[in-house]
């Protein structure tokens, strides 16, 4: 039987999801939402694993300034970007994040934001909050239908395939755009663009399903929003550095393209600000993967994935 390990958790968890990485180590939860990093290092020690999330950039001279007690660190959220895993490896660390579980919830939040922007939410709920609304009108917030249309993924990984099966159940035609082409059983009659440009000219939803990753970074420019119908959506679920953001603000501004759907941004939470003042623009605080199911999930993917490293297993969720 091996010690029991500390942990100390850099983010406050849901309680249930606390109790479950309870029985496997024994935890410290920092009660402060984003605890600076020496106050983190100063919790490290003694400790074997440092579970953190999205927003603490976990950069080489952090990663060089571990207690040595530290052996691995585990990401609450499937993006990786924040960590920087080369200083991980050369440090000899153990690196697990949370892949396949939130892909259901995060497809989920894809269609409402492809529903909410598309339906023009943002319109539609500020009017009927405004005890102001004057009642019915065939003029009234005309939105455009997804029924029927074709949308174009960007990065058809899980999480795009989801996307996929979902947005079929509206009877959507689906394109895709991937670093590789994918098998004739994930693609499920998706139509393949080795190049991206020929993708965006011919769809009506772009929806942005990608990783950030040194060749995905600013992948939605203006020339590429140029190559889009006028009527189009886009979608962002992946994360915010994928967007030039002059460049998406430009286009709905100037009504060049429909409507965006956004829960990732650029630095986060300190968003650019011109989005506050596009009606059309359909916006959600990264609330991608935030159900109680998928957050149970991230939790224990975690929790048994450590625990299988360290009886030798390779689990599919250890990144270094
Ligand atoms: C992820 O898992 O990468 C999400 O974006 C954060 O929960």
């Amino acid at each position: 039987m091996l010690p029991r390990w500390s942990m100390y958790i850099g983010c406050a968890l849901p309680d249930q999801v606390q109790d479950d990485l309870a029985e496997a180590f024994d935890v410290t939860a920092t009660d402060v939402p984003a605890p600076s990093d020496s106050l983190v290092l100063e919790a490290l020690h003694g400790k074997q694993v440092l579970l953190t999330a999205v927003n603490t950039k976990l950069t080489p001279q952090f990663i060089s300034a571990l207690p040595d007690s530290v052996q691995a660190i585990a990401t609450y959220s499937v993006g990786h970007e924040h960590i920087h895993l080369e200083a991980a490896r050369e440090r000899g660390l153990a690196v697990f994040n949370t892949p396949n579980v939130l892909t259901p919830s995060v497809a989920e939040t894809a269609m409402l934001l492809l529903l909410g922007a598309s339906r023009r939410g943002t319109e539609s709920i500020t009017l009927v909050r405004s005890r102001a609304w004057p009642g019915w009108s065939p003029r009234q917030l005309n939105g455009q239908e997804i029924w029927h249309k074709s949308l174009g993924i960007f990065g058809m990984g899980r999480i795009g395939r989801a996307i996929a099966s979902l947005a079929r159940a509206f009877g959507m035609t689906i394109h895709y755009s991937n670093r590789n082409r994918l098998s004739p059983e994930l693609e499920q009659g998706a139509v393949f663009h080795a190049d991206v440009a020929d993708m965006l000219r011919v769809i009506d939803v772009l929806m942005i399903a990608s990783p950030s990753t040194s060749s995905t970074k600013l992948f939605l420019n203006a020339e590429r929003i140029r190559l889009l119908k006028p009527n189009a959506v886009v979608v962002n679920i992946g994360r915010g550095d994928l967007v030039v953001d002059d460049a998406l603000v430009g286009a709905l501004s100037r009504h060049e393209i429909f409507a965006a759907g956004l829960d990732v941004f650029n630095n986060e939470p300190n968003i650019d600000s011109r989005y506050f003042d596009l009606p059309n623009v359909f916006m959600l605080p990264h609330i991608g993967s935030s159900t109680v199911e998928a957050r149970r999930r991230m939790g224990l993917v975690l929790r048994d994935g450590i625990t299988a490293w360290r009886n030798g297993e390779k689990p599919p969720n250890r990144l270094v």
